[in-house]
Formats: C-alpha cells, sequence, structure tokens
C-alpha cells in the first residue's frame, strides 16, 4: 500500500531538501529582504477598513458564509465550490487529510514545498516529477502518470516563476483524479490584451476533479493575517471542510476575503500585476548583464529564479553585504547553483544589482 495512515511524515534522506525551510528565515533583521515574496505597500483604506471594523465583531465567532459568497461571485461559482481556508497552507493540509484514500499522489516539482510535506505529513508516499531547466521547466502532461489519482503542479510555478499554459494544466484533469493547481501567485500574472488572470482555471467548472487553491497573502501583503481558499468540485470541498478545525478563519480574515474578492479589488490586483511586470522586466534587465547569471525560462511572478555557478556561495556574500536572497537548494530538482529573488522597486533592483556585480567582478 503506497499510502501510510500513521499521520507521521518519513524520515527525510540525509540528502533530502528541507521541505520546511521557507524565505522568511532569511529574512533576517537588518537585511534588506529579496527572499520573501510577500508585497509590501501601504494598505488601501479598502482593506483597511473593513479589518479594522471586524476587530469590534471579535467576541463573535467567526461567520464563513458573507466571504464564500463574495469569493463564489468573484470566480463565476457557487457558494458551496468555495472553502475559505487559513491561508492556502492550510488548503494543502486539508486536501492531503481528504484524500488519504489516494493511491497514486505526484507533485510536480520545483514547486513550493508545503503541498508535498502536507502529503507526507498525512501519511501518504508522494512521487515527484522533476521538470528540466533545460526545457525551462516546461510542464508536459505526458510526464505526470496516467494512474496518478492526486496531482499537484503549481500555476504560475514558485520558484520558477514559470505560469503554464492553462490548456497543458487542463490536460492532467481527468475522472478518477484530483488535480490541484496552487494559483497563489496567479494574481501577479498579466498578458497584453488579456483582461484577467491569463492562465488561470480559477472559473473552469467543466474539468472533472479540479481544486484550485488561491492565497490572498501575496499581493495584499497579509501573510500573518493567514487568508485563501479552494475553489472546485463541492462534494470534494465538503470533505476538505470536514478535516478543518472549527472557526478556522478569523472574522478578520474573512473581512479581507470579502473586500479582496470585489470588483475594485480586483482592478486593482490588475494595476499592481502590469506595474511588477515593468519592475520585473527591469530586474532581467540588470541580472542579464551580470557575468554567469542566467534568468531562468520567462518568469511571470513576483519572483525570478537565477542560476549562477556556486550561487549558495554568493548568497553568503550578499548575506555580508545586506541583502537577503532565497536559497534555491531547498526545491526538489534544483541544487546549489539557485537563487529566487523578489521582484521589487526599481531603485531597490539597481542597489542590489550594483552590488551583486560589484561582489561578481571582485
Ligand atoms: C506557491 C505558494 N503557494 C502557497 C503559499 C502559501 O500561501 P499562504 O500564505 O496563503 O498560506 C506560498 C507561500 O509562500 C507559496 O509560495
Amino acid at each position: 500500500m503506497r499510502a501510510q495512515l500513521t499521520g507521521t511524515a518519513p524520515a527525510a534522506a540525509p540528502d533530502e531538501p528541507d521541505l520546511g525551510h521557507h524565505g522568511d528565515v532569511e529574512a533576517t533583521p537588518g537585511l534588506v529582504d529579496l527572499a520573501v515574496n510577500v508585497r509590501r505597500a501601504p494598505m488601501p483604506d479598502w482593506l483597511a477598513d473593513p479589518l479594522v471594523a471586524a476587530l469590534g465583531r471579535l467576541s463573535a465567532y467567526p461567520d464563513p458564509a458573507p466571504a464564500r459568497a463574495a469569493v463564489a461571485h468573484r470566480h463565476g461559482r457557487p457558494a458551496e465550490e468555495v472553502l475559505l481556508t487559513a491561508g492556502a497552507a492550510e488548503g494543502f493540509v486539508l486536501l492531503a487529510r481528504a484524500l488519504r484514500d489516494a493511491r497514486r499522489p505526484v507533485v510536480v516539482h520545483p514547486q513550493f514545498t508545503e503541498p508535498e510535506a502536507a502529503l507526507r505529513a498525512a501519511g501518504h508516499t508522494v512521487e515527484r516529477v522533476l521538470l528540466d531547466p533545460a526545457e525551462e521547466f516546461r510542464l508536459d502532461p505526458a510526464r505526470v502518470p496516467a494512474d496518478a489519482d492526486l496531482v499537484m503542479v503549481g500555476n504560475p510555478t514558485n520558484p520558477t516563476s514559470v505560469l503554464h499554459p492553462a490548456e497543458t494544466l487542463a490536460a492532467l484533469a481527468r475522472p478518477g483524479r484530483v488535480l490541484v493547481v496552487d494559483e497563489a501567485f496567479a494574481d501577479t500574472t498579466i498578458a497584453p490584451g488579456v483582461d484577467g488572470e491569463p492562465e488561470s482555471l480559477a472559473a473552469r467548472r467543466d474539468l472533472p476533479g479540479l481544486v484550485v487553491v488561491r492565497s490572498l497573502t501575496k499581493t495584499w501583503g497579509l501573510a500573518g493575517l493567514r487568508v485563501g481558499y479552494l475553489l472546485g468540485d463541492a462534494s470534494l470541498l465538503a470533505r476538505c471542510a470536514e478535516a478543518q478545525p472549527l472557526w478556522a478563519v478569523s472574522t478578520p480574515a474573512l473581512a479581507a476575503a470579502t473586500a479582496c474578492a470585489a470588483p475594485a479589488a480586483v482592478a486593482a490586483e490588475r494595476a499592481i500585476a502590469a506595474e511588477l511586470a515593468a519592475d520585473r522586466e527591469h530586474l532581467v534587465a540588470r541580472l542579464a548583464g551580470l557575468p554567469g547569471v542566467r534568468v531562468a525560462g520567462r518568469p511571470a511572478s513576483a519572483f525570478v529564479l537565477v542560476h549562477r555557478p556556486s550561487a549558495a556561495a554568493l548568497r553568503e556574500r550578499l548575506r555580508e553585504h545586506g541583502w537577503a536572497v532565497r536559497r534555491g537548494d531547498t526545491f526538489p530538482g534544483l541544487g546549489p547553483d539557485w537563487l529566487r529573488i523578489a521582484v521589487r522597486d526599481p531603485a531597490t533592483t539597481d542597489a542590489f544589482s550594483d552590488v551583486l556585480a560589484e561582489i561578481l567582478e571582485a
């Protein structure tokens, strides 16, 4: 039997990447943080006001119904196809617990490590499909075993910043399989001539077994609030809800979910994504001029993945100079020659690139 029902993760092999490592531990005080992908900007009033108002209702237990309706409306789905969660991270845990009967769970890497960590913690034995840097981390659906009954993939993917075409992911959906697409960063993506998020499956109700995982913590700087949601088949989400602790999502988090689902918030997200694209182009152009530095693929999100021989040592040198970037070696399929760098405003990028150039030329 593939799945173990002990509820404990199998011990990691000594050369296994540390799936529990996250960029926040690299952004230590005093360093400029290019390690964490959470946007830093003053909170808009339309978000701050309902959050503050929610503090006045803390004596009551949270009621997710209004937020659920608002999120459902945003994505053109009935309310039963939405489950509010304490961040996308809780979504992975609920899915892993609700789907304990999965026989062949497959995770497409490199990607955010929590989906695999959650599966392992729920007793699953996980298989990995490793995308190839030589192919710019493109996904060929034929690489996923036909009898995989649970498949987890990120779009756009952290840390590669690759945005897979919606149709490539849709080709992975089939009866008898749950397809989990982590769209935590979908709101950062944009394409010329496309109104909404270019490759999102969030509104697709025709794909069997599809569950889309969303986060509100990145663009809206709400990592500490813990708010996200699952979108998908009502009966599958009902199973996830059974695995969820009572009142898991707090009243302020629900207020944020409602506010972020409003048309004005969605329009603001599009504007932020457009600005981010320009900032990203600037970062990519600056990195392109540096010796031995190669940006992976065509980055589409709030970070870029960079290859440079001995990047692990370079990361240490950057820390000595006051800059934190995310190590790449804790992502399955990468190694010590990779770094992930957050897209910031052009002035920060320029200051960073100057320091990096100085180190590389020394
Ligand atoms: C790709 C990806 N998915 C999900 C998450 C978790 O997001 P949340 O803060 O909503 O739990 C992260 C956090 O870094 C992430 O990078």
